[in-house]
């Protein structure tokens, strides 16, 4: 059987990953698909880096709307990245008539509603496995190996930059900076590496995610977004003593009144596998009403494994592609026509354990007030830690953890808490996430 043809625009970190993976497996990879799959052409701003990279194996351009209407091209993989050329090469590729591969998370959480209309309008299909957890098959496992359950939730470290971060700095002691600076080096940080540290890159995933979990439309402009640059290593301490760790979780729940869509810092008890995810590593938990809790595990980042859900997608697109349009997997996991309008929820709407840090004088009376205002705030306490204060302070750290919460009491709480004369400055508040 003739080979199908790939136009891969952009080799860089994922784009090199699939070229070589591609080269090296061709004949296990051709045997799964049925026929060889091919890479006719690439587009890359720097051609002569590409021809470098591809050693003059195939036809290489800087021209990557040009590979969109290649007669020739069957699937173009979009490995560019952004909102802005790649929105508009994907669409073009669709106009055309081809399948599209991408690992672009933010362009599917933006624009996936107006992308996979278009799709479907032309009968074609866009895969996006390598763009939530890496080399990861969660999107396969959530649209089709758990399409029995109502997904209930799912939670996961789906950022390999931040958990890199945020473990190098736990374990070696390694200043923010240096450990961001690594993890450019490594290929794991987005183009733009704010992306990673406010969270952003996480809430595109966990916006994917809620997507095919629960069957409802993109809502990235609803989900709660904040990252790590804000989290004090005190907290970390603090955490550590208490038998937690932090982590950059992006979790979405289905709730009877609608989705909880955020990403944020969280503590996670060091017992669970979660705590113990670490570097560029990802994990996502699902918990499905039939399964119960799942567990998928794997590198998140990097060229290879993220190549290697780019060519899975490939050998999909390979097999799928002569089906009839009606009976392939539908994008989102559920058919169109079934996609529901459910709301995301406000933060103020979530439900979570909370973990507060306050300054205070070391007085009579002064605990007595702080958990007074909880009480009447109906937050019950479920651990308590007071720095002992050091000679000749009139200070110290109280440390709480409460049993959960709605956001909106615990917010209210803490603003009766700072306004204490006994308090000083702010209340320092991460979510505590039971899983
Ligand atoms: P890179 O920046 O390493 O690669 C992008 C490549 O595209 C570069 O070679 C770049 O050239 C080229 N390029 C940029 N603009 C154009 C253009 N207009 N026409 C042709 N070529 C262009 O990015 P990554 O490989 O890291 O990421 C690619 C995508 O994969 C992104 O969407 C990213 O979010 C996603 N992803 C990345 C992962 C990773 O571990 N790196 C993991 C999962 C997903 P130049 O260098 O000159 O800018
Ligand atoms: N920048 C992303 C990360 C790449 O660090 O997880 C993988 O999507």
């Amino acid at each position: 059987m003739k080979p199908i043809n790939v136009g891969l625009l952009g080799i860089g970190t994922v784009g090199g990953g699939v070229f070589s993976v591609l080269e090296r497996n061709a004949d296990e990879i051709a045997r799964r698909a049925g026929r060889e799959i091919r890479i006719a052409v690439v587009a890359d701003r720097d051609v002569e880096r590409a021809r470098r990279f591809t050693n003059g194996s195939v036809k290489v351009t800087d021209d990557a709307m040009s590979v969109t209407r290649d007669p020739d091209v069957d699937i173009v993989v979009e490995l560019i990245g952004g909102y802005g050329v790649a929105k508009d090469l994907a669409l073009s590729a669709i106009e055309n008539g081809k399948h599209v591969v991408t690992a672009n998370k933010a362009l599917l959480a933006v624009h996936g509603n107006e992308i996979f209309a278009a799709a479907r309008r032309r009968d074609v299909m866009v895969a996006f496995e390598a763009a939530v957890a890496g080399g990861i098959p969660i999107i396969k496992a959530l649209r089709e190996g758990l399409s029995a359950n109502r997904i209930e939730w799912v939670a996961g470290i789906i950022n390999g930059t931040t958990n890199f971060i945020l473990s190098e700095m736990r374990d070696k002691g390694l200043p923010f900076a240096e450990v961001l600076k690594e993890a450019q080096r490594l290929g794991y940080a987005e183009a733009d590496p704010t992306f990673d540290v406010e969270g952003v890159d996480a809430a595109h995933k966990a916006t994917i995610m809620s997507a095919i979990a629960f069957g409802i439309p993109m809502q990235f402009d609803k989900a709660h977004v904040e990252g790590i640059s804000r989290l004090e290593s005190v907290d970390i301490a603090y955490a550590g003593q208490l038998g937690y760790r932090i982590k950059l979780l992006g979790i979405a729940r289905k709730r009877p009144e609608g989705i909880e869509l955020r990403v944020h810092p969280a503590l996670v008890h060091a017992s669970r596998l979660l705590a113990n995810v670490e570097g560029a590593m990802n994990a996502v938990l699902v918990q499905g009403d039939a399964v119960g809790s799942t567990l998928y595990y794997g590198k998140g980042a990097g060229a290879e494994p993220t190549a290697s859900a780019v060519i899975a997608d490939l050998v999909d697109i390979t097999r799928l592609h002569t089906a009839d349009p009606e009976h392939r997997v539908p994008h989102l996991a559920f058919q169109p026509d079934k996609v529901l309008d459910v709301p995301v929820l406000p933060i103020g709407e979530t439900v979570t354990a909370f973990y507060m840090r306050m300054r205070v004088q070391d007085k009579p009376g002064v605990l007595a007030d702080i958990t007074r205002i909880l009480a009447d705030s109906d937050i019950s306490i479920d651990a308590m830690v007071q720095r002992e204060a050091g000679e000749g302070e009139s200070q110290t750290d109280i440390i709480l953890l409460t049993h959960q919460t709605i956001e909106k009491n615990a917010v209210s709480a803490i603003g009766r808490i700072e306004a204490l004369d006994s308090v000083q400055g702010k209340v320092t508040k991460l979510r505590l996430e039971t899983l």
